[in-house]
């Protein structure tokens, strides 16, 4: 067959609610132009984020009921914990409520001022919990994949060249971990090669740095390379990212996306000195090591999602539903990140709306068009998120890229969603002239995007 079809059926539904365009256009005054403070029950199709949105099967719903709630030793954390050794190969697990406490448990422990840590790129939260240690976040990622619209099959390799520069400028003292992110999310959900994830730990093995993966979408990865690496075509996805991780020393996971949790996230370690360095913050902060930041409930779906997430009929028809999108809006003419990334199409708004200079936000210009036109909410990666203030020139710097991202929650929403969600791109497309820019009017230091009040220049 070649129609590839959603591998479950739907047992439990959520009503969407229909809204009219002034209905629409009073909410977007009323939130200031930034769609992260518009109430979720105002929005028809949510593309904001693949995090914590996907929808949970019967057996982790299941696994729900049967969660073990005791303050120590829980079984659910067993499950959880064995999951995570059989899947990644790392002994030592520590729960945390979701990646950003994972994060910043693991960089109050590795950093100190001045200190620096490479990524191909990091995500919002990674950079923003490097930068509060008071150290340098630096991104390091492969030129062709800052181009959103060359063809290359692992854009979210990390540049060797750019680290071993780096490594010779500032010296191996200075950087206490590198990261790899993969998916790359802030770089279009681009995946890096098996290849590369070996030879960035090669490199690093030299100088003793250790390599950690931020492994949010470790799956969604790990079937690129089955479908584009070419010693792999034969490898089941097990084995694919038993490999990839064999080569890391540790792990930083939002379980919230290819955990298929609500919440959650973890810590892993192939060495038992980091469990000490980074304990007593967890007790101090998150909870009892057995827990974390977690229910127990929460412990028993993730690790039963974990375990579905690797399943390939599942992973196929995630891979293709995202491509299928990002087809029908080539067609368009719209331009995109291209390949297609494995969680979300980036529509390339600097390339789109040319008119709208970075520093007006182009970005965030079409995401609010998008809602005003169909109610479809989407989220603005560009300089609203990324772009910095030069304070000795009193200059804004923009982004490198000006993207907006429609992330699909996992198994949540069919094909018509997303060929509702292609009709008013469509749409909104074809008034892209009259498309005006934003400025920020009021927002804080530290990412700004969530709360940031904009309005029309
Ligand atoms: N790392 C990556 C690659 C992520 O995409 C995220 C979250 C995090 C870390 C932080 O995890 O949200 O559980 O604290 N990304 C979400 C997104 C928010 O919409 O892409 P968290």
């Amino acid at each position: 067959m070649k129609t590839i079809i959603e591998p479950f059926r739907i047992k439990s539904v959520e009503p969407l609610k229909f809204t009219t365009r002034d209905y629409r256009e009073t909410v977007l005054k009323e939130v200031h132009y930034n769609l992260f403070k518009i109430r979720a029950e105002d929005i028809l199709i949510d593309f904001l984020t693949d995090s914590g949105t996907s929808a949970m099967s019967s057996e982790q719903w299941a696994g729900v009921m049967r969660g073990d709630e005791s303050y120590a030793g829980s079984s659910s954390f067993y499950k959880f914990q064995e999951t995570i050794q059989n899947l990644f190969g790392m002994p030592y697990v520590i729960p945390t409520h979701q990646g950003r406490a994972a994060e910043r448990i693991l960089f109050s422990s590795f950093l100190k001022e001045g200190d620096i840590v490479p990524a191909n790129t990091h995500f919002d939260t990674t950079r923003a919990n490097i930068e509060f240690q008071k150290a340098k976040a630096i991104d390091l990622l492969i030129d062709e994949g800052k181009n959103p619209s060359l063809i290359h099959p692992f854009k979210g390799n990390l540049d060797l060249v750019k680290l071993k520069k780096l490594v010779d400028e500032v010296g191996a003292g200075r950087i206490p971990l590198c990261i790899l992110t993969i998916t790359n999310n802030s770089g279009g959900g681009q995946p890096a090669s098996l290849e590369n994830i070996k030879q960035v730990k090669e490199f690093l093995s030299q100088y003793n740095i250790p390599l950690f993966i931020d492994a949010a979408r470790f799956a969604e990865n790990a079937y690129f390379i089955k479908l584009r690496e070419k010693p792999y075509h034969n490898d089941s996805v097990k084995d694919i990212v038993e490999k990839m991780f064999s080569y890391a020393d540790g792990i930083l996971m939002s379980a919230k996306k290819d955990g298929f949790g609500n919440m959650g996230g973890f810590l892993a370690f192939k060495e038992k000195k980091w469990v000490e360095m980074t304990q007593n913050l967890l007790i101090l902060t998150e909870g009892f090591p057995t827990y974390g930041g977690l229910a127990g409930r929460d412990l028993e779906a993730l690790a039963i999602g974990l375990r579905e997430v690797i399943d390939e009929d599942y992973l196929k028809y995630r891979i293709r539903s995202i491509a299928y999108f990002a087809e029908k809006l080539v067609d368009l003419d719209v331009p995109l990140v291209l390949p297609a990334g494995g969680h979300a199409v980036y529509i390339d708004a600097k390339n789109l709306l040319l008119h709208i200079p970075p520093l007006q936000f182009p970005g965030q210009a079409l995401a609010v068009e998008l809602y005003r036109e169909g109610g479809v909410r989407s989220v603005e990666i560009g300089s609203a998120m990324f772009g910095k203030f030069d304070e000795l020139n009193q200059k804004a710097i923009p982004a490198d890229m000006e993207l907006v991202r429609l992330a699909l929650p996992r198994r949540a929403y069919t094909q018509s969603h997303v060929d509702y969600v292609i009709e008013v791109i469509e749409n909104v497309y074809k008034k892209k002239d009259k498309i005006r820019g934003y400025k920020i009017t009021s927002g804080p230091k530290y990412l700004r995007h969530f709360t940031a009040q904009f309005s029309p220049v």
